[in-house]
């Protein structure tokens, strides 16, 4: 048996990839393209692991994604690949829907073929468990219930109107063709190799970098934040128990204003790694032109994921930031190989003024 996850080179599917090999013998395939956000650094620890194989290329490219699955016979895919940071999908959203949605949809035809290939029991086992964002239901007012996965598709964001455009093909593909799929609607995730274009490790560098930290339009927006390794354990649940067909809300019932994030993030690193002079790294948050259409608040009602398959997450708010600022602390060589070049004329552009 192996599984095939694509993106395992960034963020979410790095930790998947590190927290799978921890705990399963089974082998998984990663399948990266290795964007500016793909890092093989992150999987350095099991590159010469005999259970896991790197593949370098596209969701795309059908001749590819055809020869890996004839070749590894995966029992199941895990697509973690895509463009996901939402400004990126403001300067240019291109990118979004060549890989979020295109490459989606040739993932699935791909899959689709090897799938029909397979014999009865191996076809009625099979699962293409698609990983997708609490972002596609819009947005929320103060007073709104959190989202439910009933809530209706009301993307706002090139980048979230590409994961409802995925999450929507995925859909139909298995109510069209039959393909057994999952999907799963996670909130925002941090913890250890997170890209610094996103704000917890964008403010964790910036303050020991001694530059601003920058907080669009009032900073009262709201996110619900989960800590990435309870999003992996999350994914393995429903991969294992979840009901072909179903989605999946994620979240950690974290629901914090930006500012209060940033606050505390200042305060752990003044315990942890105080400046020089003595003076709080809250002094160096800094008020910033604030998003195009900037969502005013996420939330998830997490009650089905927990009810039917018992998965609630490990770490609070509390326990979470704190391990994940100890871990960029004692980490900065992974730090400096992602902040290249193109890190930099990111934030020059982004940043600007
Ligand atoms: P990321 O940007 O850190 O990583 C994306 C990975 O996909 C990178 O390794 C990149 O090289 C790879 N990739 C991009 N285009 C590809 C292509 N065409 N073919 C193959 N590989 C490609 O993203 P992440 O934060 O790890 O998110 C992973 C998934 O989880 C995404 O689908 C995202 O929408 C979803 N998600 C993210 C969050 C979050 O808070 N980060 C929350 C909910 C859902
Ligand atoms: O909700 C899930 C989504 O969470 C995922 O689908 C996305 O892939 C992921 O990037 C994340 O999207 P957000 O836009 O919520 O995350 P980001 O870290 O970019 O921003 C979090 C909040 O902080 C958001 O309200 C914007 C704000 N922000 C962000 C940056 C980078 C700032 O105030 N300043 C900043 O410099």
């Amino acid at each position: 048996m192996t599984v095939l996850v694509t993106g395992g080179a960034g963020f979410i599917g790095g930790n998947f990839v590190l927290d799978w090999l921890s705990q399963l013998d089974e082998p998984i395939v990663n399948l990266d393209k290795l964007t500016y956000a793909g890092n093989l650094q992150t999987l350095a620890e099991v590159e010469g692991d005999d259970r896991y194989r790197f593949v370098h290329g596209d969701i795309g490219d059908r001749e590819l994604l055809n020869k890996i699955l004839n070749e590894y016979q995966p029992r199941a895919i895990l697509n973690f690949a895509a463009e996901s940071h939402v400004d990126r999908s403001i300067h240019g959203p291109g990118e979004f829907i060549q890989t979020n949605v295109v490459g989606t949809f040739t993932l699935l035809e791909a899959v689709r073929a090897y799938w029909l290939g397979q014999d009865d029991q191996a076809k009625s086992a099979f699962r293409f468990l698609h990983v997708s964002t609490d972002e596609v239901y819009g947005t929320l007012s103060a007073d709104d219930a959190p989202f439910t996965e009933t809530n209706r598709y009301e993307p706002n964001s090139p980048y979230s109107a590409s994961k409802a455009a995925s999450d929507h093909l995925v859909r139909a593909w298995h109510h069209t063709y039959g393909l057994p799929v999952l999907t799963t609607n996670c909130s925002n995730n941090y913890g250890p190799y997170h890209f610094p274009e996103k704000l917890i490790p964008l403010v964790i560098l910036h303050a020991l970098a001694g530059k601003a930290l920058p907080i669009y339009g009032d900073g009262q927006q709201v996110r619900d934040w989960l800590y990435v390794k309870d999003h992996c354990s999350a994914i393995r649940r429903v991969l294992e128990a979840g009901t072909v067909g179903e989605t999946y809300n994620v979240g950690g019932w974290n629901e914090k204003t930006n500012l209060d994030v940033v606050t505390r993030i200042c305060s752990l690193l003044d315990e942890l790694s105080p400046r020089q002079d003595g003076i709080s790294y809250a002094q160096q948050i800094t008020y910033v032109q604030d998003r195009p259409g900037h969502d005013r608040r996420y939330a998830i009602d997490a009650r089905k994921i927990e009810r039917t398959l018992g998965w609630k997450p490990a770490e609070t708010f509390e326990t979470g930031l704190r391990k994940t600022v100890v871990w960029y602390l004692e980490n900065q060589s992974w730090v400096e190989g992602v902040t290249s070049g193109q890190y930099r004329q990111w934030l020059e552009t982004h940043y600007r003024g």
